[in-house]
C-alpha cells in the first residue's frame, strides 16, 4: 500500500476561495497528500466555505450532512472546515456537528498540516501578524496557463451589508517581491494569463525597498515577466481607483481590456444607507475615465437589489445606471441579511418585491451582455487555449475581453495565445477560427 494519502478540497465562493484551495492543497503535499476528485476514497476533506450570502452557509451544513455516512464507514476519515464560515462561526461549528474535525480561518492555513497532525487547539481563526502565503510551501512542475495570485486581502470599507471586512479581517497588501516571486515561479510553470486577487485590490499598497508602491506600478512590474502575457485584477472599489492605474489601461498592452467593478445600487439614497461613500455621478465620471484611456475596456459588475428601504424610484435608478453604462456581464444578488452587519438590524423588503426586482435586473443584464457578445462577431482577438472542445477539433479558452471562446482548429495545444476571427456569438461564448 502507498502510504500517500487522498484529499479532497470543495469549494464555494469567490475567486480567492479558488486560489486559497489550491495553496491549502500546496501546504498539504509535503504531508504526503495528493490531491482527489473523490471524496468517496479521500483520507482529509475540506470544505472551504462562503459566508458572503445566506444560501452559501446552508451549503455547508446540507454538505456537511451528506459526509456523515463516509465519516460512520470510515471514523479515520479527516473533515475540516475551513473559509469564511470558520472565521465567522468557529468553535460553533463543531458543537453544531462534532463529526467536524478542525475548523480553521482563512488567516491560519499555513498552520493546517499541523492542525491535520492533530496539534494544537482543532480551532484555529487567529489573525496572525506573519502573513499566511509566505509560510505555505509553493508547488513545482507544469500547470494550467491562466491562474489567481493575490496581492492584498481584506477590507476596511465596511460596506453595511458585508461579512468580509469580519471574516477577511482589515486591508493588508503583500510585499512586491513576494508577489513577484510568486508569479515568475507561477510563469516557469507554464502560467501566461494572471489574475490579481484582493477584496480591494485596487487598494494594493505594497512595500519595495522601503518604498509603497500602489496596483499600476505592481502591475507594471509583472508584465517585466518575460513569457506573462495577461493581466486582470479583481475587485476594486470605486474609490480606490487612482489616476495611474486607469491610465495603464491605456498603456500597459499586457493589461486586459477588462474591468470589474461593483457599484451595487444606482440609486445615491441606497449608496449611501450602503456606507459605499461614492454617488452614481462619481461611478459614472470614473467609468468615463477609463473609457478615455481604453475605448474597448469591457465593464462588468455587482448589484444587489432588495437592499433595506429600497423603492421603486432606488431600483430605477439602478437600472438607469445599468443601461447608461452598458455592462459586458454582471453578477446580482438578492439582498441576504448578515448576522453581525449593521444593514442586518433594518427590515427587510417582501422578498416577492425583491424577487421580482431581480428578474428584472437580470434580464437587462442578459441583454446586454447579448449585445457585448454579438459585437464580438466578425471582430478579431486573441484567445489562450485552456482546454480542448467537446467537438473534435476544438479549443476552448478567453479572449482578451475574458469571453470563452471556442476556436475550431484542430492543431491547437492548451496555453497556445492565438489570433482569431469571432465568427458566432450567443450570450456566454463566442465561436472564432484561427487568422491565418
Ligand atoms: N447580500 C447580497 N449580496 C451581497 N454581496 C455582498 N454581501 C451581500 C449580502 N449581504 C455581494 C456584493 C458583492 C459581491 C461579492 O457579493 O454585490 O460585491
Ligand atoms: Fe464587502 Fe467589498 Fe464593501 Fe469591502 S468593499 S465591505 S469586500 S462589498
Amino acid at each position: 500500500m502507498s502510504d500517500l494519502k487522498k484529499l479532497f478540497i470543495k469549494t464555494y465562493g469567490c475567486q480567492m476561495n479558488v486560489y486559497d484551495s489550491e495553496r491549502m492543497a500546496e501546504a498539504m503535499a509535503p504531508e504526503g497528500y495528493v490531491v482527489t476528485e473523490d471524496a468517496g476514497e479521500a483520507d482529509l476533506v475540506l470544505l472551504n466555505t462562503c459566508h458572503i450570502r445566506e444560501k452559501a452557509g446552508d451549503k455547508l451544513y446540507s454538505d456537511l450532512g451528506r459526509l456523515r455516512p463516509l465519516k460512520d464507514a470510515r471514523p479515520d476519515l479527516k473533515i475540516g472546515v475551513a473559509g469564511c464560515i470558520a472565521q465567522a462561526e468557529g468553535a460553533e461549528i463543531m458543537r453544531r456537528v462534532p463529526m467536524v474535525d478542525l475548523v480553521v480561518g482563512p488567516q491560519a492555513y499555513h498552520r493546517l498540516p499541523a492542525l491535520v497532525r492533530g496539534a494544537g487547539d482543532p480551532v484555529d481563526t487567529d489573525f496572525p501578524v506573519e502573513s499566511k502565503f509566505d509560510l505555505l510551501p509553493v508547488r513545482k512542475g507544469k500547470r494550467g496557463p491562466t491562474a489567481f495570485l493575490t496581492v492584498q486581502e481584506g477590507c476596511d470599507k465596511f460596506c453595511a451589508f458585508c461579512v468580509v471586512p469580519y471574516t477577511r479581517g482589515a486591508e493588508v497588501s503583500r510585499p512586491v517581491d513576494r508577489v513577484l516571486a510568486e508569479a515568475q515561479g507561477l510563469v516557469e510553470r507554464g502560467v501566461k494569463d494572471l489574475t490579481l486577487l484582493g477584496q480591494n485590490v485596487n487598494a494594493y499598497h505594497g512595500q519595495r525597498d522601503g518604498a509603497d508602491v500602489g496596483l499600476a506600478q505592481l502591475i507594471g512590474a509583472l508584465a517585466k515577466i518575460d513569457g506573462l502575457e495577461r493581466l486582470r485584477y479583481t475587485t476594486s472599489h470605486p474609490n480606490d481607483m487612482a489616476d495611474d492605474l486607469i491610465e495603464a489601461h491605456g498603456t500597459q498592452p499586457k493589461l486586459m481590456p477588462y474591468l470589474h467593478l461593483p457599484v451595487q445600487s444606482g440609486s445615491d439614497r441606497i449608496l449611501k444607507a450602503m456606507n459605499r461613500k461614492h454617488t452614481a455621478e462619481s461611478y459614472l465620471r470614473l467609468i468615463e475615465r477609463f473609457r478615455d484611456a481604453r475605448p474597448d475596456i469591457l465593464l462588468t459588475s455587482d448589484f444587489i437589489v432588495g437592499f433595506p428601504g429600497e423603492t421603486d424610484a432606488d431600483f430605477e435608478a439602478t437600472l438607469d445606471l445599468i443601461r447608461t453604462v452598458g455592462f459586458g456581464m454582471a453578477y446580482s444578488f438578492k439582498y441576504s441579511a448578515r448576522p453581525g452587519t449593521p444593514a442586518a438590524e433594518k427590515p427587510e423588503l417582501p422578498a416577492e418585491v425583491a424577487d421580482a426586482r431581480l428578474q428584472t435586473l437580470q434580464a437587462l443584464i442578459t441583454k446586454q451582455q447579448r449585445a457585448a457578445q454579438d459585437a464580438m462577431v466578425g471582430r478579431e482577438c486573441h484567445v489562450l487555449y485552456e482546454k480542448a472542445g467537446r467537438m473534435p477539433g476544438q479549443m476552448v479558452g478567453k479572449s482578451d475581453h475574458l469571453m470563452a471562446v471556442h476556436v475550431t482548429d484542430a492543431t491547437g495545444q492548451v496555453g497556445d495565445l492565438v489570433r482569431v476571427k469571432v465568427t458566432g456569438a450567443s450570450t456566454n461564448s463566442l465561436a472564432a477560427v484561427p487568422v491565418v
